[in-house]
C-alpha cells in the first residue's frame, strides 16, 4: 500500500532516515507499556503478537524498549523483553547498548541495581561487556570504575575532583539532557569524533573560564579589604589628629581665659583699692575702667569675671559672685569713681556698670531658686 502521489516520494526520500525510523503502532504499544512499567499488560500483548519485532529504536536517543527498561531499572521487563528476543548489543544515539545504561544505573545506584539489570544481561551476552560505545567506552569499562569507587568510598576516602572523570561523567552519565543544552545537540552531518572533541573543548574551556572568574572575583574581595582596611587607618588617624588638636585648643582657650581673668583680677585691683581710689586724680574714661572684656558683651564679662570658679560648687561660687556684686554695685562704684569719670564717657560708663550689676544679680537669683 506505497503512497504513489510523487510529491510524497519525494518527501519520502528526502527524510529516508527519518521514516526509516518510524516505529509501528504496536512497537508504541509495547514502548509505553514499558513505560510504565506495566507487566502483565507487554506479556499478554506479546504473546498475542508474536512476530513483533522488539528491536526498535525510539525518541531523541534512539533507545530500544530493553534500554529504557534498563534506565528504569525494571527487572521483570527487561526479561520478559530479552525472553522476546530483544537485542542486547543495539546501540542507541551515544552507540551505548543496553549493558552500557545497565552499568550507568548501577554505578549510581549500586548493588541492588548490578544484581536486577547488569547481572541477567552479562549471563545472556557476556560478549557484550567489551563493546565499546563511541566513545570508545565498554561496560566492562563502567563496572571497573564502580568496582574503585566503591573501593574508594568503603576506605571514606572523599573521591578527589578528576576534571577528566567529571568529564567522563558527564558523558556518560545521565544528566544528558541537560549536557546537551549546555553544550549543543550533536549534529548529525558532524562526525561524532569530532562532536566529542569540540564539546571537550568547550567543556574544559568553560571550566577554565569560571576558575579564573572566581580567582578574579577572590582578588577583587581582597582588594577591596585592603582598601577597607586603610581607609578605616586614615580615619582613625584623622580621627585622633582632631582629638589632639581640639585638645591643644582647649588647652590655648583655656590659658587665654586665665590669661584675661588675671589681667581682669590685677586691673581692679589697680582701680578699686582704697589707695588708688583715694590717691587717683586724673580723670578716667571709659578705656580707664577694668572692664572684664573691655569690647565684649555684657556676658562676656561675667564669663571672664567668674572664670575658673566651679559652679558646681555652689558656696564656692557664690562667694565669687557676692565679691563680683560688690565690685560693681551701681552706687558703690558710684561712691568711688563717679567723680572722676569723664563727662563724655560718663553716662556710658554707668550704664554697663549698671547692666553687669543687673547680670550678675539675676545670677545670684538663679542660685537662691
Ligand atoms: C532482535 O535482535 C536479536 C539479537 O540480534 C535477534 O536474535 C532477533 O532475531 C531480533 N529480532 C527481530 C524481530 O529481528
Amino acid at each position: 500500500n506505497e503512497n504513489p502521489c510523487p510529491v510524497y516520494q519525494q518527501v519520502r526520500k528526502h527524510f529516508r532516515v527519518f521514516v526509516g525510523r518510524m516505529v509501528s503502532r504496536r512497537q508504541e504499544r509495547v514502548w509505553r507499556y514499558v513505560e510504565e512499567g506495566n507487566l502483565l499488560k507487554l506479556k499478554s500483548f506479546l504473546r498475542k503478537h508474536r512476530d513483533l519485532d522488539v528491536n526498535f529504536s525510539k525518541g531523541k536517543r534512539l533507545r530500544s524498549p530493553l534500554q529504557l527498561a534498563c534506565s528504569l531499572e525494571d527487572d521483570a521487563v527487561l526479561r520478559l523483553l530479552l525472553k522476546h528476543g530483544a537485542d542486547i548489543l543495539q546501540r542507541d544515539r551515544k552507540g551505548d547498548t543496553a549493558l552500557h545504561i545497565a552499568a550507568n544505573r548501577a554505578l549510581k545506584h549500586g548493588k541492588r541495581v548490578y544484581d536486577d539489570v547488569v547481572v541477567p544481561l552479562k549471563k545472556k551476552c557476556p560478549e557484550a561487556l567489551n563493546a565499546p560505545n563511541r566513545a570508545g567506552v565498554t561496560p566492562q569499562d563502567l563496572l571497573n570504575w564502580m568496582k574503585n569507587s566503591q573501593a574508594a568510598e568503603n576506605m571514606s576516602r572523599p573521591p578527589k575532583a578528576d576534571p577528566e572523570k567529571e568529564w567522563l561523567e558527564k558523558l556518560f552519565g545521565e544528566c544528558e539532557d541537560e549536557f546537551f543544552e549546555t553544550f549543543g545537540a550533536y549534529d548529525e552531518e558532524e562526525d561524532f569524533g569530532d562532536w566529542v572533541d569540540r564539546i571537550r573543548r568547550e567543556y574544559f574551556h568553560k571550566k577554565h573560564v569560571e576558575a579564573q572568574r572566581l580567582a578574579a572575583s577572590s582578588r577583587k574581595k581582597e582588594k577591596c579589604r585592603q582598601k577597607e582596611e586603610s581607609n578605616k587607618e586614615l580615619f582613625e588617624r584623622l580621627q585622633r589628629e582632631h582629638e589632639e588638636y581640639l585638645a591643644r585648643a582647649a588647652q590655648k582657650e583655656e590659658e587665654t581665659r586665665r590669661g584675661k581673668k588675671r589681667h581682669y583680677d590685677e586691673r581692679c585691683a589697680d582701680m578699686f583699692s582704697s589707695a588708688a581710689s583715694t590717691s587717683g586724680s586724673s580723670k578716667l574714661s571709659y578705656g580707664d575702667i577694668p572692664w572684664p572684656a573691655p569690647r565684649g558683651t555684657v556676658q562676656e564679662m561675667l564669663d571672664v569675671m567668674l572664670h575658673g570658679v566651679d559652679r558646681k560648687d555652689e558656696a564656692a561660687f557664690r562667694k565669687a559672685l557676692r565679691k563680683q556684686q560688690a565690685l560693681w554695685h551701681p552706687d558703690k562704684f558710684a561712691q568711688r569713681c563717679e567723680a572722676r569719670l569723664e563727662e563724655k564717657d560718663k553716662q556710658r560708663i554707668l550704664d554697663t556698670v549698671t547692666a553687669l550689676s543687673q547680670e550678675l544679680n539675676s545670677l545670684a537669683q538663679t542660685l537662691k531658686a
